[in-house]
C-alpha cells in the first residue's frame, strides 16, 4: 500500500516583504544574542551589521573594560553616544548595542528616531550561562553575575520593551530568532506604510 507523505509542519522562511525605511537596532541585556543574531539578521537582509562595543574599542584604542577601568562608565557613554549616533546616521545596517546604549536617554532618542528598535528578551538563567563564557563585561566583575543580571533586567526591561519590537530570544536556534525577527518586521513596516499613506491622504490637494 502506498504510504502518504506526511504534511511537514515547518513554519516557511519569511523574507522581508518591504524596503528597509532605516537601520535595525537591537537592543538588551548582555547575553541576549544581540551579536549572534545580528550578524545574521543582517546577513539575510543583505545589509553590514555592526557592533556598537567593537566600533567604540576601535574609535577609543582600548578594549570596553579599559575605558570602565581607566575613565570610568560615564566616559564610557558619552563615547558610546557618539559613536551610536555616527553609524546609525549612514546607510542602512544591522546595530547590535550594548546593553546599556538603549538605558541612555539621548542614545534611546537618537535609536527611536533613526532606527527600527528591536529588544532581544531572555530569561535571566539564560543569560546567567551564556554571559558566563567570556570575562569581558566590566559590569558583571564586581559581584555576583547572577545576582547582577537579575537587577539589571528589573531596572531594564520596562525600557527596552519601549523598543518598537519584541523578540524573545531563547535557547533555541538563533535562526528561529532571526525567522521571527523578520516577521515582526513585515508587519511593523507595513503598519509604518498604512500611517505614512494615511498621512499622503490627509494632506490637501495642491493645484
Ligand atoms: C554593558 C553591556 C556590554 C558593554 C558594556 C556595558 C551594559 O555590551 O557595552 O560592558 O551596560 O549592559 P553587551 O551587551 O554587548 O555585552
Amino acid at each position: 500500500m502506498k504510504r502518504l507523505r506526511k504534511k511537514s509542519r515547518k513554519k516557511p522562511v519569511p523574507r522581508l516583504r518591504y524596503p528597509l525605511t532605516r537601520s535595525i537596532a537591537l537592543v538588551g541585556l548582555m547575553g541576549a544574542g544581540k551579536t549572534t543574531v545580528g550578524m545574521r539578521l543582517a546577513r539575510r537582509l543583505g545589509i553590514p551589521f555592526l557592533d556598537s562595543d567593537a566600533e567604540i574599542e576601535v574609535a577609543a584604542g582600548h578594549t570596553v573594560s579599559e575605558i570602565f577601568e581607566k575613565y570610568g562608565e560615564k566616559d564610557f557613554r558619552d563615547g558610546e553616544r557618539k559613536v551610536i549616533n555616527r553609524l546609525i546616521t549612514g546607510p542602512n545596517i544591522v546595530l547590535g548595542t550594548g546593553g546599556g546604549a538603549f538605558m541612555d536617554e539621548d542614545t534611546r532618542k537618537t535609536l527611536k528616531e533613526k532606527a527600527v528598535t528591536v529588544w532581544l528578551r531572555a530569561d535571566v538563567e539564560l543569560l546567567v550561562e551564556r554571559t558566563s563564557r567570556r570575562d569581558t563585561r566590566p559590569l558583571l566583575q564586581k559581584g555576583n553575575p547572577k545576582q547582577i543580571l537579575r537587577e539589571l533586567a528589573e531596572k531594564r526591561y520596562p525600557v527596552y520593551a519601549q523598543a518598537d519590537i519584541n523578540v524573545e530570544s531563547g535557547a533555541g536556534a538563533h535562526e528561529e530568532v532571526v525567522n521571527n525577527i523578520i516577521r515582526k518586521l513585515n508587519h511593523y513596516l507595513a503598519e509604518e506604510r498604512l500611517k505614512n499613506k494615511g498621512k499622503q491622504d490627509d494632506k490637501p490637494a495642491i493645484r
